[in-house]
């Protein structure tokens, strides 16, 4: 069985501002003593930059990125952000598809798989959201969901592409409301979920693939999730704010 990274990461969403995002990680650098996870934290795009160079100031391994991208590389795109003005910034990696993007923004499968050819192309690391709503969940389709979020977001990609992206479990239900998913509930998704990497990349990719577990992860649930085979990863919400409470996270992996 590969060994594969446990990877925590904050998805700030549209909170904080510079100053408090650069102050947040100083502040959590400040307290991690070499944590055995790899961290990141998702920041507004206002914040990278300066968050870069506080990264670099500090001599921290904390990976950065965006939440969000351009389906587009350039252009006539009134307030878009491309992937190559993310990458110039500083940011390791971008959230694609969030459920917030898909369900505020009605983002669409094709559109997520563009925007995650156009993270890739940049050497951006694509973390892909996907999650069934709770009404999906109710009338047992949280396979069907999960099958097409997979197939429809990640076409055409290669198994090296697939190489270079992270997914993340996030049941729609769970995200923000403080009902988490059972770890064994949460397990069982993560497994589907690598069997139909399996499936169309192949084991050594399905082996390969960080599945992040997401929704209501709090310092008191994320053992128990962490602990389960297929869960390699955290990507917390509103828990992650507070460098406390997103340390006390980090020191359960
Ligand atoms: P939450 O959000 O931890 O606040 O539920 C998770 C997310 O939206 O990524």
């Amino acid at each position: 069985m590969q060994q594969r990274a446990t990877v925590i990461i904050g998805n700030w969403k549209m909170h904080k501002t510079i100053m408090e995002s650069c102050a947040f990680v100083k502040h959590l650098v400040s307290l991690l003593k070499e944590p055995k996870a790899t961290i990141g934290v998702a920041v507004p795009f206002t914040a990278l930059s300066a968050v870069a160079d506080q990264i670099r100031k500090l001599d921290s391994k904390l990976l950065l990125g965006a939440q969000n991208l351009s389906d587009v590389s350039h252009g006539a795109y009134t307030g878009e952000i491309s992937s190559t003005m993310l990458q110039e910034a500083g940011a390791d990696f971008v959230l694609v598809g969030h459920s917030e993007r898909r369900h505020l923004f009605h983002e669409s499968n094709a559109l997520v798989n563009r925007k995650v050819k156009r993270a890739l192309e940049v050497g951006l690391t694509p973390i892909v959201c996907i999650g069934e709503t709770a009404e999906q969940k109710e009338r047992g389709e949280t396979n069907d969901v999960l099958h097409n979020q997979i197939f429809g977001s990640l076409e055409g990609l290669t198994a090296h592409q697939m190489e270079n992206l992270m997914l993340a479990y996030e049941p729609v239900w769970a995200i923000g409301t403080g009902k988490v998913s059972s770890p064994l509930d949460a397990a069982k998704a993560h497994a589907y979920i690598r069997s139909l990497v399996q499936e169309k990349w192949g084991k050594d990719v399905a082996n390969a693939l960080v599945i992040q577990y997401g929704g209501s992860v709090k310092p008191e649930n994320a053992k128990q999730l962490l602990e389960k085979e297929d869960i390699d990863g955290l990507l917390v919400g509103g828990a992650s704010l507070e460098p406390l409470s997103f340390e006390q996270i980090i020191t359960k992996a």
